[in-house]
Order: C-alpha cells, then sequence, then structure tokens
C-alpha cells in the first residue's frame, strides 16, 4: 500500500503542483485548502504524513501543529512544514512544537521535499517518531500517609540506575500541598499550576522545560504541583491533559504522584497511563477504603491488569494479611515493601534516595523490581 500523504495548503497552485509531483513519486495524496478541513481529513483518513504551509487562509498552520501534537490519536503522524516563511524564530518554533523537518517554499523546493518524505518513511516507527515518545504511571492511594511519594521517587530512582539514558520526570500532582520537592531537596517557584496558566499557544517543549528542574541528583527531573494552598486553587484544570500530552512526547517515563486525590483532575491521566501502581498498608481502614477505589475504577473500564497493587508497611504491625487484602480488593498483590522502621523518614528528611542510604536493605530490592516492571510495561520497541 502505497504511503499516504495529505498536502494542507491555502495557495491552490501549489497544491495542484505538489498533488501531481507527490502522485508521480507514487504516493497517495489528498489535499486540504484549510487548516480546519484538514483536520477533519486527518481524522477521517489518518494519513501518515502531512505536507504543511504556516499561512493558512483560516489561521496559522503552527496552531494546527499543537492541536494535533497534544492529540494522543496523531502521535505517529508525521509533519512537514513547506513554508516562505524563512526566518529562523519562526523555523525554530515549528521545530519545537513538534514538526519533523522544515522545507523553504522556492523553486525546486519539490526535490528536498520528497527526500525528506522518503527519509520520514523510512524511519522505524518506534512507537513514533516525534509524537509519543514516553509513558506515564501514575502513584495514588486510597489515604494520606501510606507511603506514595516514598514509593513514587525511590521507584523512580530504581529507573534511573536500570535505565541511565532514559529521560525521567516525576511530577506531583498533590494538592494543595506536595512533599516531591522537599523530598528531593528541590524548590522552585516554578509549578504545573503556574504552567497551566501560560497562554494556551505558547505551551511548548521549551516553555515546559523552564517548569522542569534541572536533571537531578537522582537522575530525573522534577515538576513541582503547587507551593501553597491559594496557589493550588489557581490551577487551570483544562490544561491539565494537554501538558501530560506534551510531557509524554518529551520524557521517556513520567511518573505523576497523585497522593490520594482521586479527581476530575487526576482520573483522565489516570485512565491513559501505562499503568496506576496503588499503594496501600496492610490495616483494615486503608484496605477497605483502598476497595472503594479499586471499584470506582471499575466503574470507568479500567482494566484490572493496568493497576499494579503495591502493599506498603509502613508500620510494624501487619493487621491483614497478603490473603486478606488480596481477597478484598480482588487483585493480586504485586509487591510488599518490608516496614523500614524510621530508615525512609531518615531517607526523606535527608532528600537522598532510600536506597543509597540503606543498600543493605531489602525494601530497596523490591522498589527496584517494582521499576523493572514499569519498565517492562507497554515497552516501545526501539
Ligand atoms: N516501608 C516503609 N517503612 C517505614 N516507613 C515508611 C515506609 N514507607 C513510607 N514510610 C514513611 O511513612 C510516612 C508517609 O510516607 P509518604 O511517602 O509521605 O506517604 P504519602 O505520600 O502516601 O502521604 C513517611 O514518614 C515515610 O518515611
Ligand atoms: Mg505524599
Amino acid at each position: 500500500m502505497p504511503a499516504r500523504l495529505l498536502i494542507v495548503d491555502g495557495d491552490a497552485p501549489t497544491l495542484l503542483w505538489l498533488h501531481s509531483k507527490l502522485s508521480d513519486a507514487g504516493y497517495a495524496v489528498e489535499t486540504a485548502h484549510r487548516g480546519d478541513l484538514a483536520l477533519q481529513k486527518i481524522e477521517a483518513e489518518a494519513p501518515d504524513l502531512i505536507v504543511l504551509d504556516l499561512v493558512l487562509p483560516d489561521g496559522n498552520g503552527l496552531d494546527l501543529v499543537r492541536r494535533l501534537r497534544a492529540d494522543p490519536r496523531f502521535a505517529a503522524l508525521g509533519i512537514l512544514v513547506l513554508s516562505g516563511q524563512t526566518d529562523s524564530d519562526t523555523i525554530t518554533r515549528a521545530l519545537n512544537v513538534g514538526v519533523d523537518h522544515y522545507v523553504l517554499k522556492r523553486p525546486g523546493a519539490d526535490v528536498e521535499l520528497l527526500a525528506n518524505i522518503r527519509a520520514w518513511l523510512a524511519l522505524p516507527k518506534k512507537g513514533v517518531s516525534s509524537g509519543e515518545r514516553g509513558r506515564i504511571f501514575s502513584f495514588c492511594s486510597a489515604k494520606g500517609g501510606v507511603g506514595t511519594t516514598s514509593v513514587c521517587i525511590n521507584t523512580a530512582y530504581a529507573l534511573a540506575k536500570l535505565e541511565p539514558r532514559a529521560e525521567i520526570l516525576i511530577v506531583d500532582m498533590v494538592f494543595p500541598i506536595g512533599s516531591i520537592g522537599p523530598s528531593l531537596g528541590y524548590d522552585s517557584r516554578k509549578t504545573i499550576v503556574k504552567l497551566s496558566q501560560e497562554p494556551e499557544n505558547q505551551v511548548d517543549r521549551i516553555l515546559v522545560e523552564k517548569y522542569v528542574s534541572q536533571l537531578l541528583k537522582w537522575g530525573f527531573r522534577a515538576l513541582i504541583g503547587a507551593n501553597d494552598p491559594s496557589e493550588a486553587g489557581t490551577l487551570e484544570v483544562s490544561r491539565i491533559v494537554p501538558i501530560f500530552s506534551l510531557l509524554k512526547t518529551m520524557y521517556d517515563y513520567v511518573l505523576v504522584d497523585f497522593g490520594r486525590t482521586l479527581s476530575r483532575i487526576s482520573l483522565p491521566i489516570i485512565e491513559s497511563s501505562s499503568a496506576t501502581i496503588v499503594i496501600v498498608t496492610p490495616d483494615i481502614s486503608t484496605v477497605k477504603a483502598s476497595r472503594v477505589i479499586l471499584e470506582f475504577l471499575e466503574t470507568r473500564n479500567m482494566d484490572r491488569n493496568r493497576i499494579i497493587l503495591i502493599n506498603n508497611r509502613t508500620v510494624g504491625r501487619v493487621w491483614t494479611t497478603t490473603e486478606d487484602i488480596e481477597r478484598e480488593l480482588k487483585l493480586p498483590l504485586a509487591a510488599t515493601v518490608p516496614y523500614v522502621v524510621e530508615y525512609m523518614t531518615m531517607a526523606i528528611n535527608a532528600a537522598v534516595p532510600f536506597m543509597d542510604k540503606f543498600p543493605e536493605h531489602a525494601a530497596g530490592i523490591v522498589l527496584t523490581d517494582l521499576a523493572r516492571r514499569l519498565q517492562e510495561r507497554d515497552r516501545v520497541k526501539k
């Protein structure tokens, strides 16, 4: 089957010229002369690649690119720009919002364009070229204080050790006040709340990178939730899904600490996660509350095999056995993290990874094992 291309250009002679050149080259070619029509055709016909002009009768081509790149359905779509705009600002902006190649419109540009189309189509479909890069893992619990943050940051650390070249981001989504920052020894005024208030059309990779930390000594980056309750109250909820779609294209792993906030904010992200790690502790009230959470996720058609249940023994005394928990929650436990007395708190107070401070302890091995499980989930063939 020939590759399917869609040409988007407001100029009729250009459409004709490209249509004949690209059809002659053996591709199945469609055209659209406006952005909104292009979007309809992309939705209906799922082309492999679009060739896009930036000046369209109904607006800026880059707005279309932003929409496409924020939508996981089009993660595999190739986007080549063919534009008369030659300033480096525009070119840089285009590449930053997710354009694969930028070809200058001039006589003879069809040769360069064809070479780029051929090169793009020959790329291995590694889940996707520039779109869907990474996977989201959500960490949550029915109650606070069960160790969600401890498990999340130390699993992220284990993951960074297992896969040193992976780009890993940890996002604090515990509102009104999370603990990722202090637990990692990282402090910043740049939060996801502030990011959610940026003008929609300016949220691209470059801007997001200004909000994300440098590579921390933990081996990953972090994005803080909110610094205080009044800030948290100003979160622009409608922007959260697009932000996570963008994060997913920027990092190999996005680990999200949702704490016990199962809400309209967290649900869409949880539902689009490769797996959700639900932390329980072996006491009756937490187990019962977790059951409610799991049943709720089930009503949302969340597949049970996308839930990884972790028993974290934050207390020395065990009130319920593994079997009790599994029976009550109707799910097998993926792992049990042993009670580590005050060591976890000591590690967190010192803002260092637990397994570095107490390498001889079994809890580190269990958390490394959890990291390995995440690696295997929806693994993208490279
Ligand atoms: N396996 C464990 N053994 C002992 N203490 C733990 C363990 N896991 C977590 N803790 C401690 O439990 C407390 C709550 O952990 P935290 O990660 O902040 O929970 P959450 O994010 O669910 O509120 C912290 O003081 C932490 O050090
Ligand atoms: Mg927490």
